[in-house]
């Protein structure tokens, strides 16, 4: 099964490994357990009932056709190899020009994912979805301004060294943040889709990545070049713009200057509800550029 053998191809060990929290890093989660996780997720979005299997049989189909598609525009072993061989003859923009041609068909690509998606997210989700589709456009746009100057800029001020050694630092900023986002333990309720993450960017999740934000930038900060944080930082804020995140980001400022008790907690009760989507690009991306 092509489908299958492309998802089973990618690896998320090494992910797996610096990102999860520690109970769920030895946990099993077989391509059974997502079959079933994705089909409850179908299955509650909809109020009237829905052929739960062929909705998430069509996602799981539209995901390897994903990775067929980003696989066939950017080789990561091959742009390693043509950074290494253009760096030195400082000729890094030519190789980003090459790949930044291809984005509008990546964008192509990740918008027929996103159609196979829509079916199976419940009203609030589709509702945040335009939202977090434009933050993903935005993302990639920032990664190739002017052809990827930015990219190109970020590896040869020391960009990967800089994420590299500073790996552990973000897996903790991740954990910190996000990881109340995760489950403890995978159980059988949580695979039966009790619990899991809405895919929204309410005010919690930007109250969240704002955090995050803060506690990578000042990680980066300590490199020895400041240049790698100051193109993440000037990243964050690039789509940070895009999101209606700001008011909900300093009103929870403002609550906290003021040193009240953390009314958030009771907010956020309400919504145990995440942004997962943002939350596997950003450990895609930095799986992705940390092993650049
Ligand atoms: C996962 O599988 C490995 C080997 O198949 C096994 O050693 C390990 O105990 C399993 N972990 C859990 C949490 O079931
Ligand atoms: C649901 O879809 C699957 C796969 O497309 C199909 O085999 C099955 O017959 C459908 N079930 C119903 C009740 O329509
Ligand atoms: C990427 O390129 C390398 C070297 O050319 C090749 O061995 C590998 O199979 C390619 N990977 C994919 C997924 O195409
Ligand atoms: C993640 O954070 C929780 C509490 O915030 C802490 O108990 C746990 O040890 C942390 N895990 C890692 C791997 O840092």
């Amino acid at each position: 099964n092509l489908d299958a053998s492309m998802l089973e191809n990618v690896d998320v060990d090494q992910l797996k490994a610096s990102y999860l929290p520690e109970g769920l890093r030895g946990a099993n989660v077989t391509l059974e357990d997502l079959h079933r996780l994705l089909e409850s997720k179908c299955r509650r979005a909809n109020k009237q009932p829905v052929n739960a299997t062929a909705l998430s049989k069509a996602i799981e189909t539209a995901g390897g056709k994903l990775v067929e598609c980003l696989s066939g525009l950017a080789n990561l072993t091959e742009i390693q190899a043509e950074i290494a061989e253009a760096s030195p003859k400082g000729d890094l923009d030519v190789v980003f020009e090459k790949y930044c041609l291809r984005m509008p068909r990546a964008k192509a690509c990740l918008k027929d994912f996103n159609d196979a998606l829509l079916p199976c997210l419940n009203s609030e989700e589709r509702a945040h979805n335009t939202v977090l589709q434009r933050i993903a456009d935005r993302l990639l746009e920032f990664i190739c301004y002017k052809n990827g100057d930015q990219i190109a800029l970020f590896i040869a001020e020391q960009g990967p060294e800089c994420l590299e050694q500073s790996r552990e630092g973000i897996a903790n900023c991740l954990n910190s943040t996000f990881g109340g986002y995760l489950p403890k333990q995978l159980t059988a309720d949580w695979t039966n889709g009790e619990g899991l993450p809405e895919l929204v960017l309410g005010p919690r999740q930007c109250v969240d990545l704002y955090d995050f934000e803060t506690c990578t930038v000042q990680l980066l900060e300590r490199c020895e070049v400041i240049t790698p944080s100051n193109i993440v930082e000037s990243m964050f804020r690039y789509v940070r713009r895009e999101s209606s995140c700001q008011a909900s980001i300093d009103k929870a400022m403002a609550q906290r200057r003021t040193a009240l008790p953390l009314v958030a907690a009771k907010e956020g009760a309400a919504g145990l509800a995440t942004s997962a989507w943002t939350l596997g690009s950003l450990l895609l991306l930095a799986g992705a550029l940390a092993r650049l």
